[in-house]
């Protein structure tokens, strides 16, 4: 059997590494881009009835405010990068007005958000998806295809921080793709972003601390 890293397609084929993936998954991470392995999937053909069903059932749903604005602005930037000024703008007005109209949130924690980036991506990404699909816009299908994997990562990142608390933060540092989102925790970033592709550079450190 092989295992699929979500974040930057890394394959742990077990023939190859000797040893049966389930194993170790629980206490190792992708070489490439440090994802855990609790999130790798198993190579198998059923990922898109699964998204056509979170489609489906999305479409019954609304989304928030405050959901609709980060969206929104997520949009902005990723047109901004491919230089669609005037689209980048109009999201961004978007994105004010349903920040100004969202209620403010109160009491949230990191489980709420660790279940927001869930809904996003068993149910948002997938809808987003399909309406883009519908109109054929391929700049959204493919911030679609970064933000997806850029959210799986952090969905990882805020599971781990759940199970390890601060310890996890200490003694390195936090890096975010400034193109994609991408976030990556070590020392140095990585050579490549596993998801944009932009080099090293393009990477700035937004926290972590250092033990004295
Ligand atoms: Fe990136």
């Amino acid at each position: 059997m092989r295992y699929v890293c979500p974040i930057c397609g890394y394959v742990y084929d077990e023939e190859k590494e000797g040893r049966a993936f389930l194993e170790i998954a629980d206490n190792w991470f992708c070489p490439i881009c440090g994802a855990p392995g609790s999130v790798f999937t198993a190579e198998t053909p059923q990922v898109s009835q699964t998204v056509g069903d979170a489609a489906e059932a999305e479409s019954s749903e609304q989304i928030s405010f405050g959901e609709f604005a980060a969206l929104c602005s997520n949009l902005a930037r990723g047109c901004e990068k491919q230089y669609q000024d005037e689209e980048a703008a109009l999201y961004r007005r978007l994105a004010v007005y349903f920040t100004s109209i969202s209620p403010k949130a109160e009491g949230k924690e990191l489980a709420d958000l660790a279940a927001g980036l869930r809904r996003d991506l068993e149910q948002h990404y997938p809808a987003l998806r399909e309406a883009a699909e519908k109109v054929r816009d391929r700049g959204t299908l493919r911030i679609c295809v970064w933000g997806e994997k850029v959210t799986r990562m952090l969905l990882a990142l805020v599971e781990r921080y759940q199970k390890e608390g601060p310890a996890f933060l200490e003694n390195t540092f936090v890096w975010v793709c400034t193109i994609c989102g991408f976030i990556f925790i070590g020392e140095n970033p990585p050579e490549l972003c596993p998801v944009c592709k932009v080099p090293a550079g393009k990477f700035e450190k937004v926290e972590g601390r250092r033990s004295a």
